[in-house]
């Protein structure tokens, strides 16, 4: 049965990889009917529980037979984008209650997930808005997630960007992105040249997860808000009460004459 499901897994998994379009990043949203059957199928419509009731998601819930299920009858990558993540949900409150900070902007979400700040980017007006998550399943659920909230899909990359140019972004966002250590490293690097090379202004959102505070990068950044989270977040994220958003300096905090990008 596991074999049957590894194989249906691969089969899906190069499949999605041919429907990208190659170029310096593959831009097409994968589409594919079943796909979105099965995700509509094994999610629940969420809009409460959070910290922003303002977006309708498909996610996880008790009432969704993945909650339970043992992880190796998940026929994908492990669903991350069916979790909205505390940094997430901080970022995302962050960009709604400052509609500013995105209005007219070309925005990246890197590792977008469900899409959460991706929306919340758009609903305040951005220009333009990349989905990136290197699994195309989140991708197609973050398109699913913007017309469940009326808005056309974004320009979805699914190429991993990380260590590369990804091009000149007015505002880069990092929704619980310092979970892993190495994931951690490779960002801290990429993100000092984004913000170098294309004084591209990177909010993060993150809870105080261990690798985030032992960034290197700590002395550059400066903390914008705090939110509590929600106690069935805090439930589901055991030790976790609060998350927090950033703001990348161009310099370390000792050396800079005004704190802004
Ligand atoms: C912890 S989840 C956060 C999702 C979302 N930002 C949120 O806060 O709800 C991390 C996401 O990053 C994606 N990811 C991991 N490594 C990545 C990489 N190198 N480039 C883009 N996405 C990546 C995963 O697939 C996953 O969807």
């Amino acid at each position: 049965m596991l074999k049957v499901l590894s194989a249906l897994r691969l089969s899906y998994l190069n499949s999605l990889k041919l429907t990208a379009r190659r170029s310096n990043f593959s831009t097409e949203c994968l589409y594919d009917e079943s796909i979105t059957k099965f995700i509509s199928e094994n999610t629940e419509i969420v809009v409460d529980h959070n910290l922003t009731p303002e977006i309708k998601l498909r996610l996880f819930t008790p009432n969704c037979r993945f909650w339970f299920e043992r992880p190796e009858f998940w026929p994908f990558e492990d669903p991350y984008w069916a979790i909205y993540w505390p940094g997430g949900q901080a970022l995302s409150r962050y960009l709604l209650d400052n509609p500013g900070v995105s209005l007219g902007k070309s925005v990246l979400d890197l590792g977008c997930g469900c899409g959460a700040s991706a929306i919340a980017a758009k609903l305040c007006g951005a220009n333009r808005v990349v989905a990136n998550d290197i699994d195309s399943v989140a991708t197609l659920a973050t398109c699913m997630n913007f017309k469940l909230n009326g808005l056309e899909s974004p320009v979805c990359v699914t190429d991993d960007m990380i260590g590369s140019d990804p091009g000149n972004f007015d505002l880069i966002l990092l929704g619980d992105m310092f979970y892993d250590e190495a994931l951690s490293y490779n960002l801290h690097t990429w993100l000092e040249d984004c913000i170098k090379t294309h004084k591209s202004q990177v909010l993060i959102g993150d809870p105080g997860r261990a690798q985030f505070e032992e960034l290197a990068f700590q002395s550059r950044l400066k903390k914008l808000a705090q939110f509590e989270l929600p106690k069935p977040v805090r439930e589901e994220n055991y030790g976790l009460n609060c998350s927090s958003v950033w703001a990348a300096l161009c310099k370390p905090r000792h050396l800079s004459g005004h704190e802004s990008f």
